[in-house]
């Protein structure tokens, strides 16, 4: 069995810029497990249903065709042979997706849908609950944060650099609402994990926490 890396922290926290930059550093395959929380809510959006009405997100959820693969060092699946990146970034999906994510049966079918990409070799999940749920038995666990206002300067700089027509504010609300939600639901919160590294990259460059996660891991 391979290294599973689990790297959590809240949204906006340099998670995953981290977390691949650690991958390509070790030569392991890069999991963004928050994906799959945004494709359960992206199929359920595009079969018409409200994210907010469980029992419907959870038969949309099962009546689709999932199927994980390995491209160009990261995995990533499928949902009834469509494969959406750019489309789980868009808005209507990232004002839904913490409904979903609430979800025990969304929980349960993603933790044992990323726990498997373990036969795919070594790698670097970067989540939420991956150190404390999906690999607790692992390790090297990390939880990155940052300051809530430094957190709300990087989404929101990242989504002007996509193009999106942002306020600084609304991303800083939407953010703390995010991080209430997550911190607070009753299935697998946001915590820290036993035994997790905790680093807080408010001073740092992207380049020294990578550094630091890879010393971690390599035992220097
Ligand atoms: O990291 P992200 O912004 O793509 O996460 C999307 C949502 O999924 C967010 O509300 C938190 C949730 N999530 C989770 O609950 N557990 C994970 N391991 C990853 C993401």
């Amino acid at each position: 069995m391979g290294k599973a890396i689990a790297i959590d922290g809240p949204s906006a926290s340099g998670k995953s810029s981290v977390s691949k930059g650690v991958a390509a550093e070790l030569g392991f395959m890069y999991v963004d497990s928050g994906a799959l929380y945004r494709g359960v809510t992206w199929q359920a959006i595009r079969k018409g249903v409200d994210a907010t009405d469980a029992a419907a997100v959870l038969d949309a959820m099962h009546a689709a065709d999932w199927d994980f693969f390995v491209q160009d060092g990261a995995a990533i699946f499928s949902v009834d042979g469509d494969v959406p990146v750019q489309e789980l970034r868009e808005k209507d999906v990232r004002e839904s997706v913490a409904h979903v994510a609430a979800i025990p049966e969304v929980r349960k079918f993603v933790v044992e849908s990323l726990q498997s990409l373990e036969n795919f070799g070594s790698l670097v999940m970067e989540g939420r609950d991956i150190g404390t749920v999906v690999f607790p038995d692992s390790p090297y666990k990390f939880y990155l944060d940052a300051d809530p206002e430094e957190r709300a300067m990087r989404r929101y700089r990242e989504l002007v650099a996509a193009g999106e027509d942002e306020k600084a504010h609304e991303v800083m609300d939407s953010l703390k609402k995010r991080d209430k939600i997550d911190s607070t639901r009753k299935t697998d919160p946001l915590v820290v994990a036993p035994g997790a590294q905790v680093i807080d990259s408010t001073l740092m460059t992207l380049e020294e926490v990578i550094q630091t996660v890879v010393d971690s891991v390599r035992g220097e």
